[in-house]
């Protein structure tokens, strides 16, 4: 079978574990420093770098803590820039039209995978 992600892989979680139309966050990989997040709505989810484009701070100021009140937008805990969920576009704050970066991932067993090195 061929797979979107050649090497080898960190499974993240199922995706019924993140809350629709909320996020959840993971720890770096080992000998890293910056964790990945991974925001669902409804059936898709996409994977964010847990890192804030502007001065690359994590973006959850408690715990998977990432989302506006109103659940329309991913927010930076440092300085409230505000990013779109589908592609990760900043569209208010010091970063406005900057990107977080997304990674890459797919369906293994019914759980979210990533490449063991994302976020590295
Ligand atoms: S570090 Fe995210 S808006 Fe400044």
């Amino acid at each position: 079978m061929r797979t979107l992600i050649d090497e080898e892989v960190r499974a993240l979680c199922k995706p019924e574990e993140i809350p629709d139309g909320d996020a959840v966050g993971f720890p770096p990989a080992p000998g890293g420093f910056t964790g990945l997040m991974a925001v669902r709505q409804g059936d898709k989810v996409i994977v964010y770098l847990n890192s804030c484009p502007h001065i690359g701070t994590p973006l959850d100021w408690m715990p998977n803590r990432f989302m506006s009140n109103d659940k329309q937008f991913i927010i930076c805990a440092t300085h409230g820039a505000e990013f779109a969920v589908s592609n990760g576009e900043c569209l208010k704050g010091p970063c406005k039209g900057d990107y977080l970066e997304t990674i890459a991932h797919e369906m293994r067993d019914g759980i979210i995978c990533v490449p063991a090195n994302a976020g590295l």
